[in-house]
Protein backbone atom coordinates (compact mmCIF):
# COMPACT_ATOMS: atom_id res chain seq x y z
CA UNK A 1 0.00 0.00 0.00
CA UNK A 2 1.30 3.76 -0.54
CA UNK A 3 1.83 5.66 1.90
CA UNK A 4 -0.59 8.68 1.85
CA UNK A 5 -0.52 12.22 3.27
CA UNK A 6 -3.33 12.75 5.53
CA UNK A 7 -4.04 16.35 5.40
CA UNK A 8 -5.59 16.16 9.38
CA UNK A 9 -1.09 15.67 9.81
CA UNK A 10 -0.74 18.23 7.53
CA UNK A 11 -2.36 20.47 9.16
CA UNK A 12 -1.47 19.54 12.68
CA UNK A 13 2.53 19.99 11.31
CA UNK A 14 2.12 23.39 12.34
CA UNK A 15 3.45 24.52 8.32
CA UNK A 16 2.57 28.00 7.53
CA UNK A 17 2.37 28.09 3.91
CA UNK A 18 0.47 24.67 2.29
CA UNK A 19 2.18 22.54 -0.02
CA UNK A 20 1.87 23.54 -3.85
CA UNK A 21 -0.37 20.48 -4.91
CA UNK A 22 -3.01 22.41 -2.21
CA UNK A 23 -3.05 25.83 -3.90
CA UNK A 24 -5.55 26.21 -6.54
CA UNK A 25 -5.48 27.68 -10.14
CA UNK A 26 -5.61 31.02 -10.25
CA UNK A 27 -8.42 31.66 -12.76
CA UNK A 28 -10.02 30.29 -9.34
CA UNK A 29 -8.53 31.99 -6.22
CA UNK A 30 -10.07 34.88 -7.72
CA UNK A 31 -13.41 33.14 -5.82
CA UNK A 32 -12.33 32.24 -3.04
CA UNK A 33 -13.20 34.08 -0.38
CA UNK A 34 -13.43 34.10 3.86
CA UNK A 35 -16.02 31.84 4.81
CA UNK A 36 -17.18 33.40 7.66
CA UNK A 37 -17.62 36.72 5.85
CA UNK A 38 -19.66 34.97 3.22
CA UNK A 39 -21.85 33.57 5.85
CA UNK A 40 -21.98 37.07 7.07
CA UNK A 41 -23.77 38.14 3.79
CA UNK A 42 -27.55 38.93 3.66
CA UNK A 43 -27.82 39.89 0.12
CA UNK A 44 -28.75 37.85 -3.18
CA UNK A 45 -29.96 34.15 -3.28
CA UNK A 46 -29.94 32.19 -1.07
CA UNK A 47 -30.41 27.98 -0.95
CA UNK A 48 -34.15 27.60 -0.11
CA UNK A 49 -35.67 26.01 3.28
CA UNK A 50 -38.15 23.53 2.49
CA UNK A 51 -40.68 21.80 4.42
CA UNK A 52 -40.78 17.99 3.69
CA UNK A 53 -44.79 18.23 4.15
CA UNK A 54 -44.94 20.93 1.42
CA UNK A 55 -44.36 18.78 -1.64
CA UNK A 56 -44.31 21.61 -4.35
CA UNK A 57 -42.25 23.47 -2.54
CA UNK A 58 -39.77 20.68 -2.47
CA UNK A 59 -40.66 20.17 -6.15
CA UNK A 60 -40.12 23.70 -7.18
CA UNK A 61 -36.24 23.98 -5.36
CA UNK A 62 -35.44 21.15 -7.19
CA UNK A 63 -36.36 22.34 -10.43
CA UNK A 64 -34.71 25.87 -9.46
CA UNK A 65 -31.72 25.13 -7.22
CA UNK A 66 -31.53 21.26 -7.19
CA UNK A 67 -30.38 21.49 -3.14
CA UNK A 68 -32.50 22.86 -0.58
CA UNK A 69 -32.66 22.90 3.79
CA UNK A 70 -35.29 19.95 4.64
CA UNK A 71 -37.07 20.62 7.21
CA UNK A 72 -39.71 18.81 8.74
CA UNK A 73 -37.71 15.96 7.04
CA UNK A 74 -39.02 13.28 9.80
CA UNK A 75 -35.77 12.10 10.67
CA UNK A 76 -35.11 12.25 14.69
CA UNK A 77 -32.59 15.02 15.84
CA UNK A 78 -31.45 13.07 18.75
CA UNK A 79 -30.45 10.57 16.21
CA UNK A 80 -28.99 12.86 14.10
CA UNK A 81 -26.86 14.25 16.74
CA UNK A 82 -25.24 10.76 17.68
CA UNK A 83 -24.48 10.03 14.13
CA UNK A 84 -22.74 13.51 14.15
CA UNK A 85 -20.78 12.78 17.67
CA UNK A 86 -20.06 9.13 16.65
CA UNK A 87 -18.08 10.66 13.37
CA UNK A 88 -16.92 13.43 15.81
CA UNK A 89 -15.46 10.77 18.13
CA UNK A 90 -14.38 8.67 15.33
CA UNK A 91 -11.83 11.93 13.57
CA UNK A 92 -10.95 12.67 17.13
CA UNK A 93 -8.76 9.36 17.34
CA UNK A 94 -5.22 9.81 16.79
CA UNK A 95 -4.54 9.29 12.94
CA UNK A 96 -2.35 6.02 13.66
CA UNK A 97 -5.86 4.88 14.95
CA UNK A 98 -7.40 5.69 11.96
CA UNK A 99 -4.77 4.20 9.64
CA UNK A 100 -5.77 0.90 10.47
CA UNK A 101 -9.22 1.88 8.74
CA UNK A 102 -7.25 3.28 5.77
CA UNK A 103 -8.67 2.22 2.32
CA UNK A 104 -6.45 1.15 -0.95
CA UNK A 105 -7.73 2.65 -4.12
CA UNK A 106 -4.85 1.03 -6.09
CA UNK A 107 -6.70 -2.39 -5.81
CA UNK A 108 -10.39 -1.27 -5.40
CA UNK A 109 -10.79 -1.33 -1.83
CA UNK A 110 -12.75 2.22 -1.84
CA UNK A 111 -14.36 1.32 1.57
CA UNK A 112 -12.19 3.11 4.80
CA UNK A 113 -10.17 6.01 5.62
CA UNK A 114 -8.75 7.93 2.96
CA UNK A 115 -7.80 11.06 1.24
CA UNK A 116 -7.78 12.05 -2.52
CA UNK A 117 -5.15 11.06 -4.67
CA UNK A 118 -3.87 13.02 -7.64
CA UNK A 119 -5.80 11.55 -10.63
CA UNK A 120 -4.68 14.18 -12.75
CA UNK A 121 -1.40 15.77 -14.40
CA UNK A 122 -1.89 18.67 -12.01
CA UNK A 123 -1.68 16.73 -9.25
CA UNK A 124 -4.60 18.98 -7.09
CA UNK A 125 -5.24 18.03 -3.96
CA UNK A 126 -8.22 18.80 -1.56
CA UNK A 127 -8.11 19.78 2.03
CA UNK A 128 -9.97 17.08 3.65
CA UNK A 129 -9.67 13.27 4.90
CA UNK A 130 -12.96 11.20 4.68
CA UNK A 131 -14.35 7.46 5.72
CA UNK A 132 -16.29 6.09 3.35
CA UNK A 133 -18.59 2.92 3.45
CA UNK A 134 -21.67 2.17 1.91
CA UNK A 135 -24.81 1.58 4.79
CA UNK A 136 -28.25 0.68 3.15
CA UNK A 137 -29.16 -1.76 1.83
CA UNK A 138 -28.19 -4.20 5.24
CA UNK A 139 -27.34 -7.01 3.17
CA UNK A 140 -24.82 -5.45 1.19
CA UNK A 141 -22.77 -3.57 3.87
CA UNK A 142 -19.64 -4.58 4.94
CA UNK A 143 -19.90 -4.12 9.23
CA UNK A 144 -15.85 -5.27 9.40
CA UNK A 145 -15.20 -1.57 7.80
CA UNK A 146 -16.82 0.02 9.81
CA UNK A 147 -15.36 2.14 12.69
CA UNK A 148 -15.42 0.26 15.84
CA UNK A 149 -14.75 3.38 18.39
CA UNK A 150 -16.96 4.89 19.22
CA UNK A 151 -18.86 2.21 20.36
CA UNK A 152 -22.23 3.81 19.50
CA UNK A 153 -20.54 4.09 15.76
CA UNK A 154 -23.06 1.03 14.25
CA UNK A 155 -25.76 1.46 15.77
CA UNK A 156 -26.57 5.23 15.03
CA UNK A 157 -25.31 5.21 11.58
CA UNK A 158 -27.48 1.74 10.55
CA UNK A 159 -30.75 3.65 12.57
CA UNK A 160 -30.12 6.92 10.66
CA UNK A 161 -29.47 5.00 6.99
CA UNK A 162 -32.70 3.05 7.83
CA UNK A 163 -34.45 6.42 8.21
CA UNK A 164 -32.75 8.19 5.11
CA UNK A 165 -34.03 5.42 3.05
CA UNK A 166 -37.65 5.68 4.05
CA UNK A 167 -36.87 9.64 3.55
CA UNK A 168 -35.68 8.62 0.25
CA UNK A 169 -38.89 7.29 -0.76
CA UNK A 170 -40.81 10.16 0.53
CA UNK A 171 -38.79 12.21 -1.50
CA UNK A 172 -39.00 10.18 -4.84
CA UNK A 173 -42.91 10.25 -4.28
CA UNK A 174 -43.16 13.86 -4.25
CA UNK A 175 -40.79 14.43 -7.62
CA UNK A 176 -42.37 12.06 -9.29
CA UNK A 177 -45.88 13.51 -8.87
CA UNK A 178 -43.80 16.78 -9.87
CA UNK A 179 -42.64 15.50 -13.08
CA UNK A 180 -46.60 13.97 -13.38
CA UNK A 181 -45.21 10.06 -13.48
CA UNK A 182 -46.90 7.56 -10.75
CA UNK A 183 -45.88 8.40 -7.10
CA UNK A 184 -43.30 5.14 -7.27
CA UNK A 185 -41.74 5.93 -10.71
CA UNK A 186 -38.36 7.33 -10.07
CA UNK A 187 -37.33 4.96 -6.90
CA UNK A 188 -38.03 2.15 -9.56
CA UNK A 189 -36.06 3.65 -12.24
CA UNK A 190 -33.35 4.18 -9.73
CA UNK A 191 -33.06 0.21 -8.42
CA UNK A 192 -36.09 0.31 -5.92
CA UNK A 193 -35.21 -1.20 -2.42
CA UNK A 194 -33.42 -3.76 -3.43
CA UNK A 195 -30.86 -2.11 -5.68
CA UNK A 196 -30.08 1.60 -4.91
CA UNK A 197 -27.21 1.87 -2.47
CA UNK A 198 -26.53 4.23 -0.13
CA UNK A 199 -23.34 5.59 0.44
CA UNK A 200 -22.04 7.74 3.70
CA UNK A 201 -18.73 10.00 3.13
CA UNK A 202 -17.55 11.38 6.04
CA UNK A 203 -15.68 14.61 4.63
CA UNK A 204 -13.37 15.61 7.50
CA UNK A 205 -11.70 19.42 6.90
CA UNK A 206 -8.90 20.43 9.19
CA UNK A 207 -8.29 24.02 9.93
CA UNK A 208 -6.00 25.01 6.88
CA UNK A 209 -3.50 27.99 7.88
CA UNK A 210 -4.30 29.50 4.06
CA UNK A 211 -7.88 28.96 3.38
CA UNK A 212 -7.63 31.74 0.92
CA UNK A 213 -5.41 29.51 -1.42
CA UNK A 214 -7.30 25.90 -0.61
CA UNK A 215 -10.17 23.72 -1.10
CA UNK A 216 -11.89 21.24 0.88
CA UNK A 217 -13.89 19.76 -1.95
CA UNK A 218 -13.43 21.04 -5.49
CA UNK A 219 -16.79 22.15 -7.84
CA UNK A 220 -18.66 19.73 -8.87
CA UNK A 221 -22.29 17.73 -9.49
CA UNK A 222 -22.86 14.84 -7.28
CA UNK A 223 -23.28 11.53 -9.44
CA UNK A 224 -26.42 10.50 -7.32
CA UNK A 225 -29.83 10.27 -7.63
CA UNK A 226 -30.21 12.53 -4.27
CA UNK A 227 -27.84 13.31 -1.67
CA UNK A 228 -28.53 14.02 1.69
CA UNK A 229 -26.19 15.83 4.01
CA UNK A 230 -25.15 16.66 8.33
CA UNK A 231 -22.71 19.01 8.99
CA UNK A 232 -20.99 20.33 12.03
CA UNK A 233 -22.77 23.49 11.88
CA UNK A 234 -19.98 25.32 10.45
CA UNK A 235 -20.05 26.88 7.27
CA UNK A 236 -17.70 25.88 4.04
CA UNK A 237 -20.47 24.63 1.52
CA UNK A 238 -20.99 27.16 -1.74
CA UNK A 239 -23.33 26.68 -4.49
CA UNK A 240 -23.13 28.17 -8.37
CA UNK A 241 -26.50 29.71 -8.88
CA UNK A 242 -26.95 32.30 -11.73
CA UNK A 243 -22.96 32.48 -12.48
CA UNK A 244 -21.91 33.45 -8.27
CA UNK A 245 -20.67 31.20 -5.65
CA UNK A 246 -23.48 31.00 -2.90
CA UNK A 247 -22.56 30.33 1.01
CA UNK A 248 -24.73 27.62 2.51
CA UNK A 249 -26.21 29.07 5.62
CA UNK A 250 -26.25 26.87 8.67
CA UNK A 251 -29.68 25.86 8.85
CA UNK A 252 -30.43 24.18 12.70
CA UNK A 253 -31.73 20.41 12.19
CA UNK A 254 -32.31 20.33 8.81
CA UNK A 255 -30.51 18.12 6.33
CA UNK A 256 -29.39 19.35 3.27
CA UNK A 257 -30.60 17.40 0.55
CA UNK A 258 -29.03 17.50 -3.45
CA UNK A 259 -30.68 16.02 -6.19
CA UNK A 260 -27.70 14.52 -8.25
CA UNK A 261 -26.77 13.96 -11.76
CA UNK A 262 -28.98 10.61 -12.08
CA UNK A 263 -32.55 12.48 -11.73
CA UNK A 264 -31.44 14.91 -13.35
CA UNK A 265 -30.85 12.58 -16.68
CA UNK A 266 -33.95 10.92 -15.83
CA UNK A 267 -35.96 14.09 -15.67
CA UNK A 268 -34.21 15.26 -18.80
CA UNK A 269 -32.98 18.33 -16.76
CA UNK A 270 -36.23 19.48 -15.36
CA UNK A 271 -34.72 18.92 -11.70
CA UNK A 272 -30.98 20.08 -11.19
CA UNK A 273 -27.75 18.57 -10.41
CA UNK A 274 -26.22 22.32 -9.36
CA UNK A 275 -22.48 22.57 -8.99
CA UNK A 276 -21.07 22.80 -5.54
CA UNK A 277 -17.83 22.62 -3.60
CA UNK A 278 -16.63 23.17 0.09
CA UNK A 279 -14.86 26.04 1.15
CA UNK A 280 -11.78 25.78 4.34
CA UNK A 281 -11.35 27.82 7.19
CA UNK A 282 -8.24 28.40 9.82
CA UNK A 283 -10.56 28.54 13.15
CA UNK A 284 -12.76 25.55 13.09
CA UNK A 285 -12.44 22.08 11.97
CA UNK A 286 -15.81 21.33 9.86
CA UNK A 287 -17.02 17.71 9.39
CA UNK A 288 -20.05 16.85 6.72
CA UNK A 289 -21.88 13.95 6.58
CA UNK A 290 -22.90 12.96 3.23
CA UNK A 291 -25.38 10.15 2.00
CA UNK A 292 -25.49 9.37 -1.53
CA UNK A 293 -28.08 7.34 -2.98
CA UNK A 294 -27.08 5.97 -6.00
CA UNK A 295 -28.96 3.38 -8.63
CA UNK A 296 -26.43 0.09 -9.33
CA UNK A 297 -23.41 0.56 -11.37
CA UNK A 298 -24.02 -1.84 -14.28
CA UNK A 299 -27.53 -2.77 -14.21
CA UNK A 300 -29.71 0.45 -15.26
CA UNK A 301 -29.11 2.48 -18.48
CA UNK A 302 -29.61 5.87 -17.13
CA UNK A 303 -31.37 7.94 -20.20
CA UNK A 304 -34.11 11.10 -20.13
CA UNK A 305 -37.69 8.95 -19.07
CA UNK A 306 -39.61 8.56 -22.54
CA UNK A 307 -42.63 10.84 -20.89
CA UNK A 308 -39.61 13.85 -20.14
CA UNK A 309 -38.95 13.64 -24.07
CA UNK A 310 -41.01 15.52 -27.06
CA UNK A 311 -40.03 17.15 -29.94
CA UNK A 312 -39.83 20.56 -28.45
CA UNK A 313 -37.94 19.02 -25.71
CA UNK A 314 -35.01 16.39 -27.03
CA UNK A 315 -33.35 14.11 -24.58
CA UNK A 316 -30.79 16.45 -23.37
CA UNK A 317 -28.67 13.14 -22.38
CA UNK A 318 -27.59 10.04 -24.11
CA UNK A 319 -28.13 6.38 -22.24
CA UNK A 320 -25.31 5.66 -19.66
CA UNK A 321 -24.69 3.07 -17.19
CA UNK A 322 -23.93 4.84 -13.73
CA UNK A 323 -20.13 3.82 -14.08
CA UNK A 324 -19.97 5.24 -17.89
CA UNK A 325 -21.91 8.04 -16.50
CA UNK A 326 -18.64 9.06 -13.91
CA UNK A 327 -16.59 7.66 -16.43
CA UNK A 328 -17.28 10.15 -19.14
CA UNK A 329 -17.25 12.72 -16.60
CA UNK A 330 -13.31 11.45 -15.43
CA UNK A 331 -13.06 11.88 -19.23
CA UNK A 332 -14.51 15.34 -19.81
CA UNK A 333 -12.62 16.40 -16.67
CA UNK A 334 -9.21 15.15 -18.22
CA UNK A 335 -9.75 16.61 -21.83
CA UNK A 336 -10.68 20.08 -20.04
CA UNK A 337 -7.44 19.72 -18.27
CA UNK A 338 -5.42 19.15 -21.10
CA UNK A 339 -6.69 22.46 -22.75
CA UNK A 340 -6.03 24.60 -19.92
CA UNK A 341 -2.40 23.61 -20.05
CA UNK A 342 -2.45 24.07 -23.89
CA UNK A 343 -3.78 27.56 -23.16
CA UNK A 344 -1.06 28.00 -19.58
CA UNK A 345 1.70 27.20 -22.88
CA UNK A 346 0.43 30.23 -24.99
C1 LIG B 1 -19.70 15.93 -1.27
C2 LIG B 1 -19.89 17.36 -0.97
C3 LIG B 1 -20.02 19.13 0.62
C4 LIG B 1 -19.90 19.35 2.07
O1 LIG B 1 -19.20 15.21 -0.38
O2 LIG B 1 -20.04 15.53 -2.41
O3 LIG B 1 -20.26 18.08 -1.86
O4 LIG B 1 -20.67 20.16 2.60
N1 LIG B 1 -19.68 17.80 0.28
O5 LIG B 1 -19.02 18.75 2.70
NI1 LIG C 1 -21.09 16.92 -3.51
Amino acid sequence: MVEVERVESLAKSGIKSIPKEYIRPKEELESINDVFQEEKKEDGPQVPTIDLQNIQGAQKASMDWGVMHLINHGIPVDLMERVKKAGEEFFGLPVEEKEKYANDQATGKIQGYGSKLANNASGQLEWEDYFFHLVYPEDKRDLSLWPKTPSDYIEATSEYAKCLRLLATKVFKALSIGLGLEPDRLEKEVGGLEELLLQMKINYYPKCPQPELALGVEAHTDVSALTFILHNMVPGLQLFYQGKWVIAKCVPDSIVMHIGDTLEILSNGKYKSILHRGLVNKEKVRISWAVFCEPPKDKILLKPLPEMVSVETPAKFPPRTFAQHIEHKLFRNKQEELVTKKKDQV
